[in-house]
């Protein structure tokens, strides 16, 4: 649940004359927390150890007094015209050597032990001046950690001794990478560069992972120097759902809790949800905060409407969020973003949104005093960084391909059909522990370890269902295919092998066409294999033609080069069930499958979502929401015993009028699903 809600403040932006009534203004609309200091490197240290915290004490004073708790950022997103001139080794060079000059922010390498030096310095120098406050909650590390892939000489020979440290032997780092293929060996040290040029999917997916590891690494040693500063409030930072060059699994480690930042106009509805269950993951059982919620869209000209960020934020309170941030209270009429409008405008005035910011509050400590249940949800969707560099190693020619694009897609396409039957998920590592969950879902699971192959054979063994797709199993953790067949290991669990993979390019035709023009995409159509109920739809991007081997077809191509051949499978495999989509499906053909998945697990409680609403279930509670401008009507279980917020309900029918809520408690012997399937049971049993 919610506990604090928040706003991004930028005191150094305005005059102080205005601060108290800023904070008045925080007060009375229920605004209890701040987040500052994130940009304010070059008014703390305005040369090399010339140190001015006298400003900052002034506010923090107003901040206590008020009281309104504090989330303080270390500034180093943005370093100070003196550190880049005095050290020009510490911008980000480009893979054209471009260097990055000043002006904006985010031009550091993050590998320069200058700058580390500088960032961690600043970082203990702010917890020894303002850790003493009371009212500070926690911290959060830079600004959106990453967009600065660094191709400087530091970095170069950083990667070459990770190498090293990694594979010992030239030998075996040109195995790995497949140097016989166009002469691509490096036979001397020197040799081993960053892949400026490189179209090796092997050796960008080694950069991908070094250049993570780089920022993770730059981020550990700030936590590092708060700590031995003597911080012992919680540390985070903001990091960016559907956001590629992190491995955020990895950076949430040494993290306390996760913070990210949630910009509407960045997802689709379901997308969004996705997010939230991602972050949430990482660091399961904690609780998130969204650090930023743009009161605008990253586009300043694109406004939320009027309603919007309360369902927004009621969103998130149902997903786990326990920390909500808007972006940002004030407005500052100068510098890059000053079209972006925060909860009062330039002049310090209070816009419409602070009204609505205000009514959320109340809302919110509503739901505080009656709390949520626990999620517990019984299906898990399998993630990872790894999967989504394979998709990037492949340039403009992603295995999933337009018009679909990239590895977060193919994720979202199986998420949405969860989302749509208003069913929770998690989002689990792939060597996560998979035996509390009765479904398994494992989209675009390209790059997988021997290890993660067993443990998901031994979870359909044991009884649990599993649902997978192209591209999956197909790689090791280089980026080289495996020699076998994909799904390599997992023939006897899904009854089935991938007989032929196909690109959705349609190479026809050549001769009609120009070099320049574009090929189009092919769609091929599916029909349901005999008997099934499965509705007929188009196929999208990448597909595979699927050869049983026990398994039975659920859907077939009725045309292409394939027809009625399976491009859906589902296999009894020991005590448990494996599905796979050779392709892309669309989303009600999608949703109808996931049915079919979702009843193998035992797991029927679903709730048809209309589109523009959400619906999430936790225990008994049902949360239902309306994101958008038309009333939606939801079907609802049939005995509702209570319910709270703006809908009204008829029968079983519950009709939610724009930007509105509902929270339903639902009268669980009435309900279907009561029974935990097989495999949960069968687990709490023992
Ligand atoms: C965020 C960023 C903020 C601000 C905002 C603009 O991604 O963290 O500092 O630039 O976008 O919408
Ligand atoms: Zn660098």
């Amino acid at each position: 649940m919610i506990q604090n809600l928040a706003v991004a403040w930028y005191p150094e932006q305005c005059d102080e004359s205005r601060w108290p009534q800023d904070i008045a203004q925080m007060k009375s609309a229920g605004i209890d927390t701040v987040r500052v200091l994130e940009f304010a490197w070059s008014r703390i240290e305005r040369d090399d150890s010339q140190w001015d915290f006298a400003w900052v004490h002034r506010f923090m004073r107003l901040l206590d007094e008020a009281p309104i708790k504090v989330v303080l950022c270390t500034p180093s997103a943005a370093p100070p015209r003196w550190l880049t001139r005095q050290h020009p080794e510490c911008l980000q060079v480009r893979a054209n050597g471009d260097v990055v000059q000043p002006g904006a922010r985010r031009h550091y390498c993050p590998t320069s032990g200058v700058y580390r030096l500088h960032a961690n310095r600043i970082a203990a120098r702010m917890q020894h001046e303002l850790g003493g406050y009371a009212n500070v909650i926690a911290w959060q590390i830079d600004n959106e950690l990453g967009f600065n892939r660094c191709y400087c000489p530091a970095c170069e020979t950083a990667f070459r001794e990770s190498l090293k440290r990694q594979y010992g032997t030239l030998e075996n780092l040109n195995a790995a990478w497949g140097g016989a293929f166009w002469s691509t060996d490096a036979w001397d040290w020197r040799d081993v560069t960053l892949p400026r040029n490189s179209p090796a999917p092997e050796v960008r997916q080694a950069f991908e992972q070094f250049y993570s590891d780089s920022i993770i690494d730059f981020m550990n040693q700030q936590v590092r120097a708060l700590r031995e500063a003597g911080c012992a409030v919680p540390i985070s930072t903001n990091m960016m759902a559907d956001f590629t060059e992190i491995d955020y699994w990895k950076a949430a480690q040494q993290l306390d809790f996760i913070g990210w930042d949630n910009y509407f106009d960045q997802f689709t509805l379901p997308g969004n949800s996705l997010a939230h269950n991602l972050m949430r993951g990482l660091k399961e059982g904690k609780g998130y905060w969204t650090f930023e919620n743009g009161v605008n869209s990253v586009s300043p000209w694109l406004q939320s409407a009027p309603g919007f960020m309360k369902i927004h934020a009621l969103s998130g309170a149902a997903h786990g969020e326990i920390g909500h941030t808007l972006f940002r209270f004030d407005s500052c009429p100068f510098g890059h973003e000053q079209d972006l409008q925060g909860l009062v405008d330039w002049a310090g005035r209070p816009r419409a949104k602070m009204a609505e910011i205000a009514e959320l509050s109340q809302t919110l400590a509503g739901w505080r005093k009656e709390g949520l249940p626990p999620l517990e949800p019984k299906v898990a969707i399998i993630f990872s960084w790894q999967n989504y560099w394979a998709t990037r190693a492949y340039y403009g020619n992603s295995i999933y391909s337009e018009p679909y694009g990239s590895y977060w897609n193919e994720v979202e396409r199986y998420y949405t059909a969860l989302f749509d039957l208003g069913i929770p998920c998690d989002c689990i590592h792939p060597d996560a522990d998979l035996s509390s969950y009765d479904l398994v879902i494992a989209p675009g699971m390209c790059l997988v370890t021997d290890e993660q192959i067993k443990a998901i054979a031994a979870y359909v063994r044991d009884g649990g269902v599993l649902l997978s797709g192209r591209k999956s199993f197909a790689k090791h953790m280089t980026g080289s295919y495996r020699r076998s067949d994909h799904p390599t290991d997992l023939i006897d669990v899904f009854g089935m092998r991938v007989a032929e993979t196909q690109s959705n390019e349609d190479g026809n035709d050549l001769h009609t066409r120009s070099a320049a023009q574009r090929r189009p995409f092919r769609q091929f159509h599916l029909a349901p294999a005999a008997g099934g109920q499965l509705p007929p739809t188009p196929t999208h991007g990448w597909f595979e033609v699927l050869e049983l081997h026990g398994a039975t077809a659920l859907y077939e191509y009725t045309d292409g080069y394939f027809p009625n051949r399976p491009a859906a499978t589902g296999h009894h495999c020991g005590a448990g069930e494996a599905f796979y989509l050779g392709t892309a499906i669309d989303r009600p053909a999608m949703r109808e499958l996931m049915r079919i998945c979702l009843k193998s697990a035992g797991i029927d409680r679903m709730i048809e979502v209309p589109d523009g609403a959400s619906v999430i279930q936790r225990g008994r509670m049902i949360v239902a929401l309306n994101h958008s401008s038309k009333a939606v009507e939801i079907t609802i279980p049939p005995a509702v015993a209570d319910h709270e917020g703006d809908g009204s309900i008829d029968g079983n029918r519950l009709t939610l009028p724009p930007y509105a809520w509902a929270k339903l408690q639902v009268d669980t012997a009435t309900w279907p699903g009561q029974q935990q399937c097989c495999k949960s049971a069968a687990t709490a049993a023992v």
